[in-house]
């Protein structure tokens, strides 16, 4: 049972990631340097390529239009771009964007297709991809290894600026466990799916040694329900069995499937490269060079809303108004952030690895 729906759709997640476009970008030529060095001479005659957790597609076709032009320099051989996510979520933008005007967004000889069904099962036939990427995704957990979290609304607990709440070390365990098993069962998937000598890329937001990316983000949503549990909008028991399903990794955490001794998948690929990097967060900047806070909290809570806001919405089932709490929760964090934006830091730490499928 997958633990989120997905973004928020009808192009709400398209117009609210630049944040997560600027992490990919980040690694946009290493994708280009491995497309290279591969070949493309063996069976099967289409070049497959898959992005797992593409949403609603802005990103995740900026990608493929850089994976697909990189292949193209390589080989003349037809192209199939497979974009896949959750059933449930919303696929309309993706498809419309696939093929404007009638035509593939790609080019000729490229054909695409969108696949719902969660990444960490195998999702496409054996030995049928030559690249897969996934971006800002495998955070999200696989299932919920808890039923409450009640001293915080996510695994990895505050930020150390803020220090309000806690996740006990027992806690934090079950979490980081689901999470190991989580991208276990992503490689091992994978490298079914993926030719000899096909290549993996795996991008996702993180923690690193100075700044996590869920620091600020999570103590405003943290906060706003705090604030929503106290004026009786919702229940102690709510905000205590509420949390969001994501995990934030260290780089060793990402990279131990693969190279750890004994690693369970150290046997299915080679670690070509590895890196951990903070990118600029667009609305950040802009805000550090207007001042104007309005622009910027508008910004930050869509930004935060696009992704948490489904979640919310599948705890608050059983309320009789859920509309009207989310609608209060995320005007509650616009103010918190025009109020006092520095209480809220916001850095985008992300790790990569890029990976070749051994055999
Ligand atoms: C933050 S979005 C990233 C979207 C896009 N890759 C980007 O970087 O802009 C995370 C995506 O992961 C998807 N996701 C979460 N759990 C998933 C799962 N188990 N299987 C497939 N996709 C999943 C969500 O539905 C969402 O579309």
């Amino acid at each position: 049972m997958a633990v989120t729906t997905g973004m928020i759709g009808r192009g709400f997640y398209n117009r609210n990631s630049a944040p997560q476009w600027a992490a990919i970008n980040y690694v946009l030529p290493w994708i280009v340097e491995a497309a290279s060095g591969m070949d493309f001479a063996d069976p099967p005659t289409t070049v497959g390529l898959a992005d797992f957790g593409c949403s609603e597609g802005g990103n995740s076709i900026a990608v493929m239009t850089t994976l697909v032009a990189a292949c193209r320099e390589h080989t003349t051989r037809p192209i199939q771009t497979i974009h896949s996510d959750l059933p449930t979520n919303d696929f309309s933008e993706l498809f419309k964007r696939l093929r404007p005007e009638g035509r593939s967004v790609f080019g000729e000889a490229v054909q695409s297709a969108a696949v719902g069904g969660s990444m960490y099962d195998q999702l496409l036939p054996p030995r049928s991809v030559h690249f897969a990427t996934t971006f800002n995704a495998i955070g999200f957990l696989g299932a919920r290894p808890l039923d409450r979290l009640p001293g915080y609304i996510l695994p990895n607990g505050p930020s150390r600026l803020r220090g309000v709440g806690a996740v006990a070390e027992a806690e934090h365990a079950a979490f980081e466990q689901q999470a190991a098993r989580d991208l276990e069962a992503f490689l091992t998937a994978r490298s079914a799916e993926l030719v000899p000598g096909g290549k993996l890329l795996v991008e996702v937001f993180g923690a690193g040694a100075e700044h996590r990316t869920c620091d600020g983000i999570y103590d405003v949503l943290n906060d706003a329900l705090l604030a929503h549990v106290s004026d009786g909008t919702i229940s102690r028991n709510v905000y205590e069995t509420f949390y969001q399903p994501v995990y934030f990794r260290t780089l060793d955490e990402l990279t131990a499937p693969v190279t750890a001794p004994q690693a369970q998948c150290a046997g299915l690929f080679r670690m070509e490269r590895v890196e951990s990097y903070e990118v600029p967060v667009p609305f950040v900047e802009d805000y550090q060079g207007s001042g104007d806070v309005d622009v910027y909290a508008n910004a930050f809570t869509n930004f935060l809303r696009a992704f948490t806001e489904p979640v919310l919405r599948l705890h608050l089932d059983h309320d009789p108004d859920p509309s009207t709490v989310v609608t209060s929760i995320y005007d509650h964090i616009k103010g918190l952030l025009r109020a006092n934006p520095e209480r809220y830091p916001f850095h985008y730490v992300a790790h990569a690895m890029l990976l070749t499928r051994i055999g």
